[in-house]
């Protein structure tokens, strides 16, 4: 199992074996001088632990740096609950995630909450306040992120974003609970939020809802925002389901699974919440594949000149042409000669559009909706964005590309106590006023 246990956790082994030396002096004395010795080796431990370098301009970095030891602590204790046989680390972490907040449908005197179902995949329906003067209302199809195998629509996080869209649009939002890994696998997750979406586009169910149907849109968060997009271009090549969708709006999207090496992942690969191995094992459990290639597949072995496979594909995301020198600097493309045609071979979906969408044909990006995307410049799926945005607007579609420079992936559901960051509310409040100017 590579990346486990992380650095951090192998550091630990390096700092415990030094006991405390005993020392002279009359017993009680004793004590407390070792109490203190302990102590101070506790909150050594403790800084060493939390404590990672990170940029200056990145927001509330303190606050990040125990955000990110939070979530370092819960994935290593889902590391050891596997490592120990007793479940999949995956489904141990989602249970700490979920069982630190999950919320009850709560609805308030501004927002009905409801939880139903959607052609048999759950969803969580908030729907604002209604209007005399507006009868009709606007609507997001939300997706969660997550890695494609945490969070959910329930959580404090995922229910706060939702009821504020609801409220601060007059919307109504569909947050889409789907199914996550390791349950099932791509393309499951793609086959879950295009039914529940499919069924709410249904003239009845738009009109029990009191939605508009020319003014729906479908949004999503990092892994979330990947399966939006994936859901964007299925819509696209169907003529049943053709420019039913105003607008796209995508969160941090995770966008391709061919380049680890793009400038913003050089330069975060190890910026917290999101270091590159740990992104990179998501796309390998996304795929049920072999976390054997993961070393492999960081330095490119998987798309190297000698894969035949990947060849065509390359040049989509050739960042040397599609990024501004301001963002490539001094960055090197990183493009093996020889490599691993196995891992393509076992793992063919690593180069399905369906799972990176930056990589679909030029005819699939031209008709796609008005399309908004959000960045942080503290992300190594910042270049994602930035690609995707460039070749939706050389396809000719409207974009509008939103970059934050302290922002840090994750960051626009961190809006609260205690977990709240400037950035989180700037990017959370940026978006909603592009939602409701365009959609
Ligand atoms: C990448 O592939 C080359 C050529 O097969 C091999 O020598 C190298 O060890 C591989 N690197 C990793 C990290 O797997
Ligand atoms: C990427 O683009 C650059 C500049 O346009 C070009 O020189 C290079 O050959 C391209 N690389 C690939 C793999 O298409
Ligand atoms: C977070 O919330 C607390 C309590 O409301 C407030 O004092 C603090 O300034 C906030 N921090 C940020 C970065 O917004």
């Amino acid at each position: 199992m590579s990346g486990w246990p992380s650095q951090k956790l192998a550091g630990l082994w390096v700092v415990l074996p030094f006991p405390p030396r005993p020392s002279a002096g009359p017993p009680s004395r004793r004590r407390m001088r070792s109490s203190c010795v302990l102590l101070t080796a506790l909150v050594a431990l403790a800084a060493y632990y939390i404590y990672i370098p990170l940029p200056s301009s990145v927001s509330d970095p303190w606050k990040l740096m125990l955000l990110d030891a939070t979530f370092r602590s819960a994935q290593q204790v889902s590391n050891l609950i596997h490592f120990l046989g007793l479940s999949h680390h995956l489904l141990a972490l989602n249970f700490i995630i979920v069982s630190f907040g999950k919320k009850s449908a709560w609805s308030s005197a501004q927002v009905k909450v409801t939880d139903t179902d959607f052609d048999g995949v759950e969803v969580r329906v908030f729907e604002g306040p209604p209007k005399p003067e507006e009868p009709l209302k606007r609507s997001i199809v939300y997706i969660h992120g997550g890695g494609w195998a945490l969070a959910s629509a329930k959580i404090r996080y995922y229910d706060e974003l939702c009821t504020a869209m609801a409220e601060e649009l007059n919307a109504v939002i569909v947050s889409i609970e789907y199914r996550l890994v390791p349950k099932v696998y791509f393309p499951e997750q793609i086959h879950d939020v295009v039914r529940a979406t499919k069924y709410f586009l249904q003239p009845e169910v738009l009109h029990k809802y009191s939605v508009d149907p020319g003014r729906v849109g479908i949004s999503g968060d990092s892994a979330g925002g990947n399966l939006a997009a994936a859901l964007g271009q299925q819509f696209n090549q169907d003529t049943n389901l053709k420019n039913k969708l105003k607008v796209q709006a995508l969160i941090y999207p995770v966008l391709q699974a061919l380049d680890f090496n793009t400038p913003s992942y050089q330069q975060n690969m190890n910026t917290p919440i999101l270091p590159r191995y740990v992104m990179v094992k998501y796309w390998v459990d996304y795929f049920n594949g072999n976390y054997d290639f993961v070393q492999a597949m960081i330095v490119n072995n998987h798309t190297s000149l000698d894969v035949d496979e990947a060849s065509a594909l390359r040049a989509r995301l050739n960042w040397t042409s599609l990024l501004p020198t301001s963002i490539t600097k001094n960055y090197k493309p990183v493009m093996q000669t020889t490599g691993n045609s196995r891992i393509v071979q076992e793992i063919p979906q690593l180069l399905d559009a369906r799972s990176a969408p930056l990589i679909a044909d030029q005819e699939v990006l031209q008709h796609l909706p008005k399309t908004y995307i959000l960045t942080c410049e503290h992300d190594v799926l910042r270049d994602d964005g930035i690609m995707y945005a460039k070749r939706l607007e050389s396809a000719g579609v409207e974009v509008t590309l939103d970059h934050f420079e302290d922002g840090f992936h994750g960051c626009m559901i961190f809006t609260s106590w205690p977990t709240n960051f400037s950035v989180g509310i700037r990017t959370r409040n940026s978006y909603i006023k592009w939602l409701d100017q365009n959609l």
